[in-house]
């Protein structure tokens, strides 16, 4: 493809949210975040295995494909990207021809992720959890059906960033701890959140990482402010509504 004709199918594919450069073509020259997500992933990019041959790679909420290509430069042996936006993974298949890469990307929801039916090395999941309106539900799903290893998670956060040693237990009438900035905490959007109209919720960082661990998942890793890496671990009792029961023991 000749650069204009790259120019030509990019403009065509409307607004993209992620800058990527495809053959000298920067697809998003003048993001509000500047050049977005290379700016950010050059603030965690060490913390995620730099050798991802022989290994699978799950990319929700894919966008244009930013990460999911990152991946395969790393040598994943298979990355497959999902989005629920059929607009912007037109936008990654795009990216990937022009850049070279073999990735899946399929038209598919978080909460459908069962669907699959395969489970995955490194599960990314970055910058969709706010846009949920059920967001505990999709890192349950996550758990139980994709993540095998791995969790690259990241999510707006708003809030303070202080993390309280939560209490095992409270008595009903000691209410202060909720006051606490450092309390886990989601704040809702009824309205809008900076113009858009998928922002639902945004956790505090010490409801971003409780909700990482009541899902099952362990912190491993904190390399920037709004991202995590994690590995699947044992779901702590108590796991909710989305389940019926809430074992007193820990499940497998
Ligand atoms: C803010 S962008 C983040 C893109 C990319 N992951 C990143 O970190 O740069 C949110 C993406 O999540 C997708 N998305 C929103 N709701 C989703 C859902 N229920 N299932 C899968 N993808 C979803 C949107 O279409 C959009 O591409």
């Amino acid at each position: 493809m000749t650069q204009d004709e790259i120019k030509a199918r990019v403009a065509a594919l409307g607004d993209w949210f992620h800058n990527i450069d495809l053959g000298g073509v920067q697809t998003a020259p003048h993001h509000f975040l500047h050049d977005y997500p290379a700016d950010k992933f050059a603030r965690f990019a060490h913390a995620v295995p730099n050798d991802l041959s022989g290994r699978t790679v799950l990319d929700i909420g894919c966008n244009a494909g930013f990460y999911a290509i990152e991946m395969a430069r790393r040598g994943a042996a298979r990355v497959v990207g999902i989005d629920s936006d059929q607009r912007y993974l037109a936008q990654a298949r795009l990216a990937a021809e022009v850049t070279g890469f073999d990735i899946e990307f399929r038209n598919l929801s978080v909460y459908d992720l069962a669907q699959l039916g395969e489970q995955f090395d490194l599960v990314i999941f970055m910058g969709v959890l706010y846009h949920l309106r059920h967001p505990l539900l999709a890192l349950d799903v996550i758990r139980d059906t994709v993540a095998r290893d791995l969790l690259l998670f990241q999510t707006l956060q708003r809030g303070s960033d202080q993390v309280d040693d939560v209490a095992e237990d409270y008595d009903f009438f000691q209410t202060a701890p909720f006051d606490s900035p450092g309390y886990p905490r989601l704040h809702f959007v009824e309205r809008y959140y900076a113009g858009d109209p998928t922002n639902w919720w945004v956790p505090n960082a010490a409801a971003a990482q409780a909700m990482l661990r009541s899902a099952g998942f362990c912190i491993i890793d904190h390399p920037e402010a709004e991202v995590y890496l994690c590995r699947r671990a044992p779901r702590p009792s108590r796991d909710g509504a989305a389940y019926g029961a809430r074992p007193a023991t820990v499940l497998p």
